[in-house]
């Protein structure tokens, strides 16, 4: 082990003894990943995603079982949300927030965190922020954040649409900047395209006090992806995937319209992907054609949600074993 990943602030912020974050991926990032994650000396957040309070609990009680023996690792789970939405709903946040055990860090993602945020700190858990544009930045921080997380448009799921958005080599080391400057006492991860060892250590050469993780962690043992979805994932190179609101509007789901979402370009994606207008007119056929491919798990229908990264994906692993290899990878860059 690099003294340079385990010292870093982040790591020594949350215990942790490599530098990673698991994603808090919607639907993916249950309580066995979040668990294993946490065993293996990184932050585990669950995929609180939209909200669904029972979903959640489930998960996180799943989590909270799993680390009940090991205190070291249970004060390493926390969970994520999706700012827009608790903003609708937030109850599964307030059962997280409200659990014995406080969560390690709550994260939001996409919208303004000021209001949740007052909440979250005053509670005294570490917020984490994930951020698209340096426009962001001094309202995450001015909200509370102890963590930042740029977030580039490599990364599989949502995140900023490209016109905007920014790809992750050139914004973490101009956050890093800002925050030396602005936010000494922030941390920065870097997010998007961060999927071997390589990726930990430029990430941390750029700036980064560690990176967040979610495609390779999104192919494992422990998620809660299907199977044949991962082995799409490993099949797949980084040249398969595409940024695009066709999957958002084929889930009905309501995203703010500065974001879309990278997934795999199969053919219902490439069916649509120029002709998003005429879909949001008149989407049922289509929708329906979606969900069929969901239900048989076809997936020249069916979304596979992974990012860039995905071309870096050669087999699905434990995620003991992924953080172990990138943690190994990385350490050798800094001896
Ligand atoms: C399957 C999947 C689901 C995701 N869901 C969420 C989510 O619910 N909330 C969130 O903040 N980010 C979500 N993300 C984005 C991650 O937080 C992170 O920015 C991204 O995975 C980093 O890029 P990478 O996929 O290249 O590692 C998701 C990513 C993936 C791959």
């Amino acid at each position: 082990m690099s003294d340079r990943l385990a010292n870093s602030p982040f790591a020594k912020r949350f215990g942790l003894t490599t530098p990673i974050a698991l994603a808090p991926m919607a639907l993916a990032s249950g309580g066995e990943l979040a668990a294993a994650c946490a065993k293996a000396g990184a932050l585990g957040l669950i995929g609180g995603g939209y909200g669904d309070p029972g979903w959640t609990q489930r998960e996180y009680g799943i989590a909270a079982q799993a680390l009940s023996t090991q205190p070291e690792a249970a004060a390493q789970l926390g969970c994520g949300f999706i700012t827009w939405r608790m903003k609708e709903d937030r109850s599964a946040l307030d059962y997280v927030l409200d659990r014995e055990r406080p969560p390690a860090a709550i994260m939001l993602s996409f919208g303004d965190p000021s209001e949740l945020a007052r909440d979250i700190v005053a509670r005294g858990v570490p917020l984490i922020c994930q951020i698209q544009t340096m426009a962001q930045l001094p309202q995450a921080v001015d909200a509370g954040a102890s963590v930042i997380v740029g977030q580039g448009v490599e990364a599989g799921g949502h995140g900023m649409k490209s016109a905007q958005g920014r790809s992750t080599f050139t914004f973490v080391p101009e956050i890093a900047d800002w925050l030396a400057a602005h936010a000494p006492h922030v941390d920065l991860l870097a997010a998007g395209g961060v999927a071997d060892g390589r990726g930990l250590a430029a990430a941390m050469t750029l700036g980064a006090d560690g990176a967040l993780i979610g495609s390779r962690l999104w192919a494992t043992q422990e998620s809660l992806a299907a199977d044949a979805a991962i082995a799409e994932a490993v099949q797949a190179g980084g040249d398969d995937t595409a940024r695009s609101g066709v999957f958002d509007i084929l889930r009905e789901k309501n995203w703010p319209a500065e974001y879309d979402f990278r997934a795999l370009r199969n053919a219902l994606h490439r069916k649509w992907e120029n002709r998003l207008d005429e879909l949001r007119a008149d989407p049922e056929a289509a929708i329906a054609d979606y969900k069929a491919g969901v239900a048989a798990q076809d997936y020249s229908r069916a979304h596979v949600t992974v990012g860039e990264g995905t071309g870096l994906i050669s087999e699905n692993a434990s995620a003991t074993q992924v953080i172990e290899a990138i943690t190994y990878q990385a350490g050798n860059f800094f001896r």
